[in-house]
Protein backbone atom coordinates (compact mmCIF):
# COMPACT_ATOMS: atom_id res chain seq x y z
CA UNK A 1 0.00 0.00 0.00
CA UNK A 2 1.22 3.99 -0.95
CA UNK A 3 2.91 4.92 2.23
CA UNK A 4 1.33 8.02 3.44
CA UNK A 5 4.17 11.43 4.05
CA UNK A 6 3.30 14.33 5.94
CA UNK A 7 5.84 17.39 4.73
CA UNK A 8 6.50 20.08 7.98
CA UNK A 9 8.62 22.88 6.48
CA UNK A 10 9.43 26.36 7.69
CA UNK A 11 12.84 28.27 9.21
CA UNK A 12 14.64 27.50 12.35
CA UNK A 13 12.75 27.98 15.82
CA UNK A 14 8.95 27.81 14.05
CA UNK A 15 8.33 24.23 16.28
CA UNK A 16 8.61 22.10 13.68
CA UNK A 17 10.34 19.17 15.03
CA UNK A 18 8.60 19.25 18.38
CA UNK A 19 5.48 19.40 16.68
CA UNK A 20 6.65 16.74 13.91
CA UNK A 21 8.14 13.99 16.68
CA UNK A 22 4.97 14.23 18.86
CA UNK A 23 1.98 14.15 15.98
CA UNK A 24 4.73 11.06 14.75
CA UNK A 25 4.14 9.61 17.79
CA UNK A 26 0.24 9.87 17.69
CA UNK A 27 -0.14 8.51 14.48
CA UNK A 28 2.52 5.82 14.98
CA UNK A 29 4.51 6.91 11.63
CA UNK A 30 8.24 7.19 11.53
CA UNK A 31 9.55 10.68 12.24
CA UNK A 32 12.50 11.47 10.01
CA UNK A 33 14.12 15.08 11.04
CA UNK A 34 15.72 16.10 7.81
CA UNK A 35 18.04 18.62 9.55
CA UNK A 36 19.57 16.22 11.30
CA UNK A 37 21.04 14.56 8.63
CA UNK A 38 22.38 17.70 7.33
CA UNK A 39 23.78 18.36 10.73
CA UNK A 40 25.37 15.18 10.50
CA UNK A 41 27.36 15.51 7.51
CA UNK A 42 28.28 18.69 8.87
CA UNK A 43 29.19 17.18 11.96
CA UNK A 44 31.71 14.52 9.79
CA UNK A 45 33.16 17.66 7.29
CA UNK A 46 33.99 19.72 10.95
CA UNK A 47 35.53 16.37 12.33
CA UNK A 48 37.58 15.31 9.73
CA UNK A 49 38.44 18.75 8.62
CA UNK A 50 37.35 18.41 5.02
CA UNK A 51 37.57 21.98 3.26
CA UNK A 52 34.03 22.92 2.32
CA UNK A 53 35.24 22.98 -1.16
CA UNK A 54 36.56 19.18 -1.35
CA UNK A 55 33.09 18.32 -2.96
CA UNK A 56 34.95 14.56 -3.53
CA UNK A 57 35.06 14.07 0.40
CA UNK A 58 32.02 15.51 0.63
CA UNK A 59 29.93 13.47 -1.84
CA UNK A 60 32.44 10.31 -0.59
CA UNK A 61 31.38 11.16 3.28
CA UNK A 62 27.89 11.32 2.69
CA UNK A 63 26.78 8.31 0.50
CA UNK A 64 28.85 6.26 3.14
CA UNK A 65 27.06 7.51 5.81
CA UNK A 66 24.75 5.50 7.97
CA UNK A 67 21.98 7.79 9.22
CA UNK A 68 19.86 5.72 11.96
CA UNK A 69 16.90 7.30 14.14
CA UNK A 70 16.07 5.67 17.09
CA UNK A 71 13.78 7.27 18.84
CA UNK A 72 14.94 10.41 20.25
CA UNK A 73 18.29 9.41 19.07
CA UNK A 74 20.64 9.67 15.94
CA UNK A 75 23.26 7.98 15.44
CA UNK A 76 25.77 8.65 12.42
CA UNK A 77 27.71 5.29 11.44
CA UNK A 78 26.68 3.83 14.35
CA UNK A 79 27.88 6.74 16.66
CA UNK A 80 25.46 8.22 19.34
CA UNK A 81 25.36 11.88 18.18
CA UNK A 82 22.27 13.37 19.18
CA UNK A 83 23.94 15.84 21.41
CA UNK A 84 26.90 16.80 19.04
CA UNK A 85 24.95 17.60 15.78
CA UNK A 86 23.03 20.67 18.11
CA UNK A 87 26.49 22.09 19.19
CA UNK A 88 27.12 25.76 18.05
CA UNK A 89 29.82 25.33 15.57
CA UNK A 90 27.57 22.78 13.53
CA UNK A 91 24.84 24.75 13.64
CA UNK A 92 26.78 27.84 12.28
CA UNK A 93 27.89 25.86 9.12
CA UNK A 94 25.18 24.03 8.47
CA UNK A 95 23.59 26.34 5.87
CA UNK A 96 26.53 26.45 3.99
CA UNK A 97 27.09 23.13 4.04
CA UNK A 98 23.44 21.91 3.25
CA UNK A 99 23.30 24.19 0.14
CA UNK A 100 25.60 22.01 -1.51
CA UNK A 101 24.01 20.65 -4.93
CA UNK A 102 25.73 17.14 -4.55
CA UNK A 103 25.19 16.95 -1.35
CA UNK A 104 21.28 17.96 -1.14
CA UNK A 105 20.66 14.71 -4.27
CA UNK A 106 22.32 11.92 -1.82
CA UNK A 107 20.28 13.31 1.17
CA UNK A 108 17.14 13.52 -0.64
CA UNK A 109 17.52 9.78 -1.84
CA UNK A 110 18.40 8.51 1.55
CA UNK A 111 14.80 10.72 2.32
CA UNK A 112 12.79 9.08 -0.07
CA UNK A 113 14.11 5.28 1.10
CA UNK A 114 11.87 6.22 4.71
CA UNK A 115 8.87 6.88 2.71
CA UNK A 116 9.34 3.55 0.70
CA UNK A 117 8.75 1.44 3.85
CA UNK A 118 7.21 3.95 6.49
CA UNK A 119 4.42 6.05 6.83
CA UNK A 120 5.79 9.36 7.16
CA UNK A 121 6.33 12.56 9.17
CA UNK A 122 9.43 14.38 7.88
CA UNK A 123 10.74 18.04 8.72
CA UNK A 124 12.86 20.57 7.04
CA UNK A 125 13.17 22.92 4.19
CA UNK A 126 12.09 21.31 0.93
CA UNK A 127 10.34 18.19 2.06
CA UNK A 128 6.76 19.73 0.34
CA UNK A 129 8.76 21.29 -2.39
CA UNK A 130 11.65 18.97 -3.39
CA UNK A 131 11.64 15.74 -1.56
CA UNK A 132 7.78 14.94 -1.58
CA UNK A 133 5.95 17.33 -4.12
CA UNK A 134 2.73 14.74 -4.16
CA UNK A 135 2.92 14.40 -0.55
CA UNK A 136 -0.63 13.73 1.06
CA UNK A 137 -0.32 16.37 3.95
CA UNK A 138 2.12 19.66 3.80
CA UNK A 139 2.16 22.48 6.60
CA UNK A 140 4.21 25.27 6.33
CA UNK A 141 5.65 26.68 9.60
CA UNK A 142 5.82 30.54 10.23
CA UNK A 143 6.20 32.41 13.30
CA UNK A 144 7.55 35.74 14.76
CA UNK A 145 11.49 36.50 14.66
CA UNK A 146 11.59 37.39 18.67
CA UNK A 147 9.56 34.51 19.41
CA UNK A 148 11.72 31.98 17.52
CA UNK A 149 14.56 33.51 19.36
CA UNK A 150 13.64 33.23 22.66
CA UNK A 151 12.57 29.58 22.20
CA UNK A 152 15.96 28.58 20.99
CA UNK A 153 17.32 30.37 23.94
CA UNK A 154 15.45 28.44 26.15
CA UNK A 155 16.48 24.69 23.96
CA UNK A 156 20.05 26.27 24.51
CA UNK A 157 19.04 26.72 28.10
CA UNK A 158 17.79 23.11 28.40
CA UNK A 159 21.06 21.62 27.08
CA UNK A 160 23.18 23.67 29.93
CA UNK A 161 24.36 27.09 27.43
CA UNK A 162 23.53 30.59 28.02
CA UNK A 163 23.48 32.57 25.33
CA UNK A 164 22.47 35.76 24.64
CA UNK A 165 19.10 36.38 22.49
CA UNK A 166 20.67 38.69 20.21
CA UNK A 167 23.01 36.68 19.02
CA UNK A 168 21.00 33.68 18.66
CA UNK A 169 18.68 36.59 16.81
CA UNK A 170 21.55 37.53 14.56
CA UNK A 171 22.20 33.67 13.75
CA UNK A 172 18.25 33.11 12.98
CA UNK A 173 18.33 35.60 10.65
CA UNK A 174 21.46 34.62 8.95
CA UNK A 175 20.17 31.31 8.65
CA UNK A 176 17.24 32.31 6.95
CA UNK A 177 18.85 34.19 4.83
CA UNK A 178 20.98 31.58 3.07
CA UNK A 179 18.52 29.07 3.60
CA UNK A 180 15.60 31.25 1.52
CA UNK A 181 18.29 32.61 -0.92
CA UNK A 182 20.44 29.72 -2.20
CA UNK A 183 20.10 28.49 -5.15
CA UNK A 184 19.42 24.59 -4.35
CA UNK A 185 15.93 24.17 -3.25
CA UNK A 186 15.85 27.09 -1.75
CA UNK A 187 13.30 27.21 1.48
CA UNK A 188 9.82 28.27 0.56
CA UNK A 189 6.04 27.20 1.06
CA UNK A 190 4.62 24.75 -1.45
CA UNK A 191 1.56 26.00 -3.62
CA UNK A 192 -0.54 23.33 -2.03
CA UNK A 193 0.57 23.43 1.58
CA UNK A 194 -1.13 25.10 4.90
CA UNK A 195 0.48 27.68 6.79
CA UNK A 196 0.72 27.87 10.50
CA UNK A 197 1.74 30.59 12.16
CA UNK A 198 2.89 29.35 15.55
CA UNK A 199 3.91 32.54 17.55
CA UNK A 200 1.02 32.42 19.81
CA UNK A 201 0.69 28.41 19.69
CA UNK A 202 1.47 25.84 22.17
CA UNK A 203 2.97 22.63 21.13
CA UNK A 204 -0.33 20.67 21.91
CA UNK A 205 -1.97 23.30 19.81
CA UNK A 206 0.07 22.76 16.74
CA UNK A 207 -0.02 19.26 17.43
CA UNK A 208 -3.94 18.90 17.21
CA UNK A 209 -4.17 21.33 14.58
CA UNK A 210 -2.26 19.07 12.34
CA UNK A 211 -3.88 16.07 13.67
CA UNK A 212 -7.29 17.34 13.07
CA UNK A 213 -6.39 18.10 8.89
CA UNK A 214 -4.59 14.80 8.73
CA UNK A 215 -7.69 12.96 10.50
CA UNK A 216 -9.83 15.27 8.18
CA UNK A 217 -11.37 16.27 10.88
CA UNK A 218 -10.88 20.49 9.82
O1 LIG B 1 16.05 22.13 10.98
P1 LIG B 1 17.51 22.42 11.39
O2 LIG B 1 17.72 23.77 11.97
O3 LIG B 1 18.08 21.34 12.23
O4 LIG B 1 18.28 22.39 9.99
C1 LIG B 1 19.65 22.61 9.92
C2 LIG B 1 20.01 23.21 8.57
O5 LIG B 1 19.86 22.23 7.55
C3 LIG B 1 19.22 24.43 8.14
O6 LIG B 1 19.98 25.61 8.29
C4 LIG B 1 18.93 24.21 6.69
C5 LIG B 1 19.31 22.81 6.40
N1 LIG B 1 18.21 21.97 5.93
C6 LIG B 1 17.99 21.92 4.58
O7 LIG B 1 18.65 22.61 3.82
N2 LIG B 1 17.04 21.10 4.08
C7 LIG B 1 16.29 20.35 4.89
N3 LIG B 1 15.36 19.54 4.37
C8 LIG B 1 16.50 20.40 6.29
C9 LIG B 1 17.47 21.24 6.79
Amino acid sequence: MEKVVIAIDGPSGTGKSTTARMLAEKLDYLYIDSGAMYRAITLELLSKKVPPNDLKRIVELATNAKIEFEGEEFLLNGKNVTKEIRSLDVTNKVSSVSAVKELRKILVDKQREYAKQHNVVMDGRDIGTVVFPDAKFKFFFVCDLNTRAARRRQDFIDHGMKIPVEKIMLELKKRDEIDTKRKESPLRKAKDAIEVNTTNMIIEEQVNLLLRRVQGLD
